[in-house]
């Protein structure tokens, strides 16, 4: 028996799983919904946007949680999570984003999904906009390049402020709100190719994002006192490829370009290096007196997702795979079938550099391995041994036990994609991160069957142990 006494995570840590709706709902044309930009992106960021949806789109069906969301959510609570981030599918809630009347059978649904966490007690823990901007806003507003989305969103936001308001306690504004510049039409519903798109538009886009932000900061603290409120920024650790100043000053300006937007969260302005690369790039954004103003309203958390760390240099880049925005190899470290470097290490770094950095309680929102994994019988019953996984996931959180023990206040933990789920960026289910398998394969075949993995008994016995089984 594991002695529960020796744990480095503190009590009441939030122990469970997270996903997205455009990755597990399916459903994508019931119960009112509008196309949001994943429906034309059947190949995720890897290839260009459809001109309409095709019928080679996993994510239509995905791994039909919104029909299936309470048996999903009973083998969450058997594993013992204490908490489930989701995100609201905006377009089911405002189909094509710019009504004034919110779609009552897409409020209904959530209503549904947050009486069985109750259920079982676990914490709802909601983003709000996880890559799936209503396509209509898209194609007719060319997305958060329009001020006029800021007044969408902070509608849409109010809506479900005061409907689940007093049921939810964590809120996240925008998925990965760092990720704008590198897959604009994703993640900030930018219409206009990437090869027309000039940065001036870019960062203009940011910006209506940043203000949005902390619109709905402001709303949700007037609306939801108790609720907390979180910016969610993708993390990437940044080492030199060598020992030169040269390489220092490389990693300094790839860092700046990824922290600027938690040091807006957290400090409520833009810092100087950020104007300075403004000016620099002869960029003037439209920012008014009132946007300054909005900005104040600063985060009471930071939320990230953590996968891989890059390396960075002032001399001949090679480029690898990653996760959105990639980065230059680093020749120390193993990769995963997709190519993203695996360092537990790095998370313990970018726990104490955003600690260091703003001061405010983190939450590990997103870690995980996506690997293939094979469906075997082990004592007539279907499994997958996915021992790979489970060292992953052993060896990170050992990390943020470490950072735990070096001051770092974490509010918890949420697996990536806790159940098969389709990709984002290559829009496979082959990329699996689940503890629960689903029977779907890449050409749409499959039973949706969800089967435990081997990984489902490991971190059941993680969370009951509060992190003391992790082997070190
Ligand atoms: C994050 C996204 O970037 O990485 C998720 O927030 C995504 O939506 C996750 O699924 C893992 O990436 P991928 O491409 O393996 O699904």
């Amino acid at each position: 028996m594991t002695d529960t006494t020796v744990t480095p995570f503190p009590t009441g840590f939030l122990w469970g799983g997270a996903t997205a709706a455009n990755q597990v709902e399916g459903a994508f044309d019931e119960g009112g919904k509008g196309l949001s930009v994943q429906d034309v992106m059947p190949r995720g960021i890897v290839a260009p946007r459809t001109a309409e949806p095709t019928p080679d789109n996993l994510k239509h069906e995905a791994i039909d949680f919104y029909h299936r969301y309470a048996e999903d959510i009973a083998l969450f609570a058997e594993m013992g999570f204490s908490v489930y981030r989701f995100s609201i599918a905006w377009s089911r809630i405002f189909p094509n984003g710019d009504e004034t009347e919110p779609n009552e059978e897409g409020l209904a649904f959530y209503d549904r999904v947050l009486d069985e966490l109750e259920k079982h007690g676990i914490e709802p823990l909601v983003t709000i906009s996880h890559y799936e901007t209503p396509l209509h806003l898209a194609e007719t507003y060319d997305g958060w390049v329009s001020r006029d989305l800021i007044g969408f969103y902070e509608r849409y936001a109010r809506v479900l402020l005061e409907r689940y308001g007093s049921r939810v306690t964590y809120w996240l504004t925008f998925n990965e709100i760092n990720s704008l510049l590198h897959a604009p039409f994703m993640s900030g519903g930018i219409n206009t190719p990437r090869e027309e798109l000039g940065e001036q538009a870019l960062y203009q886009a940011m910006h209506h994002e940043l203000v949005a932000s902390a619109r709905v900061t402001r709303l949700a603290h007037e609306i939801a006192p108790q609720a907390r409120i979180g910016c969610m920024v993708l993390s990437m650790p940044i080492y030199p490829l060598t020992a030169s100043p040269d390489d220092a000053l490389a990693v300094m300006a790839s860092d700046h370009a990824n922290l600027v937007y938690g040091d807006v969260h957290t400090r409520g302005h833009y810092p100087g290096y950020f104007l300075r690369t403004l000016r620099e790039k002869g960029i003037e954004l439209d920012i008014t007196d009132q946007d300054r103003d909005d900005l104040t309203n600063t985060v009471d958390f930071v939320s990230f997702s953590y996968y891989m760390s890059i390396a960075e240099t002032a001399g001949e880049r090679e480029v690898g795979e990653g996760n959105i925005m990639g980065g230059v190899e680093n020749p120390t470290l193993d990769k995963s079938e997709w190519g993203w470097a695996i360092d537990p290490v790095g998370l313990r770094l970018v726990l104490n550099q955003f600690w260091d950095r703003w001061q405010k309680p983190l939450f590990i929102v997103e870690n995980g391995l996506g690997a293939r994994d094979e469906l075997v019988e082990v004592d007539g019953v279907k499994t997958v041994v996915d021992d790979y996984r489970i060292s992953y996931l052993n060896d990170h959180l050992v990390q943020v036990g470490e950072a735990v023990l070096d001051g770092v206040e974490v509010l918890g933990y949420t697996a990536w994609g806790c159940i098969d789920i389709v990709s984002a960026s290559t829009a496979q289910l082959s990329k699996r991160y689940g503890f629960i398998y689903v029977d779907r394969n890449d050409d749409g075949s499959g039973s949706l069957a969800r089967h435990r993995k081997k990984s489902f008994d490991w971190y059941s016995e993680v969370i009951r142990t509060n992190g003391a089984s992790l082997a070190r």
